[in-house]
């Protein structure tokens, strides 16, 4: 079956936080992490079914989706859980502030890779704890974390290691080895580690495949709490439906504190767009990767033409975390914001003289963007 990722949708009244916040005539919004596609036809039937059925009370995970994930995550990364390590969540991003309040005690403190997803940091801040940074570095195109200098931030009040992979932004699939040499460390000295693996199903560089952490050994198993969710592979973001994965019960424990209770659960739609999307969505993923990549090779093609820019490979996700160093200008955000083109800020990711590309959009709007940075660029 072939999807359509062309069409142009033009998102009115959707409520749509991306596209409602500047003037459509003015602005081409390409930010905030969700796509510009419609969910999968699968998931849009699915809850359409659900919505004719009238009745939305009080509701549960439906009793088969634990070993339903697990038999997903089998199938899709080739680990092997006990549908009993499954908590289900609202969000990935309740279960990062979760997990930082839980698993660190006041005077205890947390490493987080630079640039990080905001919520990295912002979990951190709002739970009062300290915070060392560990700066990525550009090593064959690819952003990695210098396992070399982890020992230099590091000390024995360093409890809980946070970590996106594939990541956001940068968009490196970490390798097992540079995954293992990470998870060995944080064992060593005894933390705990939170991995969000939510851009797990968007791995678009053709030699990697998404390797979840904790697979890699019993050890670092028994010290990773995993965050996962289908809301940015399958594009239902504003239903909302996370889990988290932990061999260890004193991490589950930890992961549902308010759960249901200051933290709500999803909503029964999630529940719905979750299930279809498992069990009929990977025909519709496939196509998805097909088109991101072309996305991709666009972005290559334009920006390594435009010799104050660059950018690393774009190894998973649709996010493209372009280098404007070489522009010399004092915010690069604004420039191409004046010029007709919203990105995120880097500054928002801990990197001023960076911006953040979103192109899960349709191609001729990914064009239309390319050319306004390369305008803004020659001014
Ligand atoms: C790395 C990462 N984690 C979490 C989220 C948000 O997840 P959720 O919508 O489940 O809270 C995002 C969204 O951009 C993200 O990029």
């Amino acid at each position: 079956m072939a999807f359509d990722f062309d069409t142009v949708h033009h998102q009115q009244e959707t409520d749509s936080i991306r596209w409602d916040r500047f003037d459509r005539k003015k602005v081409l919004p390409l930010s905030v992490a969700d796509m510009d596609f419609k969910s999968p036809p699968c998931v849009i039937e699915a809850l359409s079914l659900r919505v004719q059925q009238g009745i939305y009370g009080y509701t549960h995970s439906p009793s088969q989706m634990p070993a339903m994930i697990a038999g997903y995550l089998l199938e899709q990364y080739a680990w092997q859980v006990d549908p009993d390590w499954i908590v289900i969540l609202p969000s990935v991003t309740s279960g990062l502030y979760t997990a930082v309040e839980q698993l660190t005690r006041h005077d205890e403190n947390v490493l987080i890779p630079k640039p990080a997803y905001q919520h990295l940091r912002l979990a951190c801040m709002r739970a009062n704890r300290q915070f060392q940074e560990i700066s990525l570095e550009l090593k064959d195109r690819r952003w990695v974390l210098p396992n070399h200098q982890l020992s230099t931030l590091v000390n024995k009040k360093t409890r809980l290691a946070l970590l996106t992979n594939p990541q956001n932004p940068g968009s490196t699939v970490l390798t097992r080895s540079e995954l293992k040499e990470f998870g060995d460390f944080c064992v060593e000295h005894n933390m705990w580690i939170c991995s969000d693996e939510i851009h797990a199903g968007l791995v678009l560089a053709d030699d990697k495949k998404h390797i979840p952490l904790a697979s890699i050994s019993k050890e670092i198993s028994e010290k990773t709490l995993t965050l996962m969710s289908l809301n940015k592979t399958f594009n239902f973001s504003g239903t909302g439906l996370a889990w988290a994965v932990a061999e260890n019960p004193d991490l589950r424990q930890a992961i549902q504190v308010g759960l249901h209770q200051t933290i709500t659960a999803p909503s029964l739609f999630a529940y719905t767009a979750t299930v279809a999307a498992i069990e009929d969505g990977e025909p519709w993923r496939q196509a998805l990767i097909a088109y991101l990549r072309t996305n991709r090779d666009l972005i290559y093609s334009k920006i390594n033409n435009i010799e104050e820019l660059s950018i690393g490979n774009m190894e998973g996700s649709y996010l493209a975390w372009i280098d404007c160093t070489q522009l010399n200008h004092p915010n690069p955000y604004q420039l191409f914001l004046d010029a007709g083109l919203a990105t995120s800020p880097g500054s928002q990711f801990g990197k001023d003289q960076f911006v953040r590309l979103n192109f899960a959009t349709q191609q001729s709007r990914l064009i239309q963007a390319l050319r306004i940075i390369e305008m803004a660029c020659l001014r």
